[in-house]
């Protein structure tokens, strides 16, 4: 181990030993989809950790509860709320004019995203897949091209899924874009560098949000789900939450380009004979 003293300069001038809270307060960050599930949670931990925080989501009530019990917390993280559709044509401009009401915009969360349809691919409706790929791969691009122009930009995180890293039958659609997403994370980590700025993705596996609700509703479908899943539950939001706030934080200095799979080592390998 060569002592600290003994590294070069340059490779210890940007590590910061402060907390999660300390690195995190007084930035300001864009949240995607924080009305609920990954993205509420995401919301949550980054405020608790002082970061004022943009709420994006259509559901304007939701974003208000959320504003009011990060206000709760009584640690000066504020908000502001973008109501919109993230695939509408001023949206990123919204997320710009929100953020600069907080500060400088150092931070992005693209967790909004829309589930697949379902089907073979032999019946998927295309018209569907292109707003699939328009919202989960093009607003990503669209918002990082923002977060880079503003000049503040310290590091984004991508929210795609383990359905990006293999393929779910019936669900080419959301895995391909998921998939893209990765692609893309790495395109952008390697492109921002020379502005500082980092870039990586959280790979959740089944998560209890929304999104989730219908299929955890069958206990059958919950018991086969959780079979499969060496640490026997699904994940819940908070989990996938402080991945992504680690990321974010100075503690991921030298991490960028990099997909981590938070899955309960689901794709680790098989578990039972199947
Ligand atoms: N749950 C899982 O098992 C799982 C696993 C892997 C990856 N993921 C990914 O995690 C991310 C978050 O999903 P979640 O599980 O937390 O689902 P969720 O609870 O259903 O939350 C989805 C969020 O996205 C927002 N949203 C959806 N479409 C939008 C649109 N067109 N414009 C603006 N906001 C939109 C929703 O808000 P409004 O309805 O208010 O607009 C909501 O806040 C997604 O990218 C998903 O693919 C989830």
């Amino acid at each position: 181990m060569v002592p600290a003293t003994a590294l070069p300069i340059d490779a210890r001038s940007t590590r910061n030993h402060g907390s999660f809270m300390e690195e995190l307060q007084n930035q300001v960050g864009v949240v995607t989809g924080a009305s609920s599930g990954i993205g509420r949670a995401t919301a949550l931990a980054l405020a608790a950790a002082g970061t004022h925080v943009v709420l994006v989501a259509r559901r304007r009530d939701r974003l208000e509860q959320l504003a009011t019990e990060i206000d709760g917390l009584g640690n000066g993280a504020r908000t502001a709320i973008v109501d919109t559709d993230i695939t509408a044509s001023d949206a990123a401009d919204r997320c710009i004019a929100a953020s600069a009401e907080l500060g400088a915009w150092s931070l992005l969360v693209n967790n909004a995203g829309l589930d697949g349809q379902g089907a073979s691919i032999e019946d998927l409706d295309l018209d569907q897949v292109r707003r699939l790929f328009d919202a989960n791969v093009i607003v990503p691009m669209r918002l990082a091209q923002a977060l880079s122009a503003s000049g503040s930009g310290r590091a984004i995180v991508n929210v795609s899924s383990i359905n990006g890293k293999t393929a779910e039958e019936h669900f080419a659609d959301y895995n391909a874009s998921k998939a893209a997403l990765i692609s893309l994370t790495q395109s952008m980590a390697i492109d921002l560098a020379p502005k500082g700025i980092r870039v990586n993705a959280v790979c959740p596996g089944y998560t209890a949000t929304e999104m989730t609700a219908s299929y955890l509703a069958d206990s059958a479908t919950r018991s086969r789900i959780e079979d499969a899943i060496p640490l026997r539950r699904v994940g819940q939001a908070e989990e996938i939450a402080d991945v992504i706030a680690f990321l974010l934080s100075g503690h991921a200095s030298y991490i960028t380009g990099e997909a981590i799979t938070v899955d309960g080592g689901r794709t680790a390998g098989w578990v039972g004979s199947a």
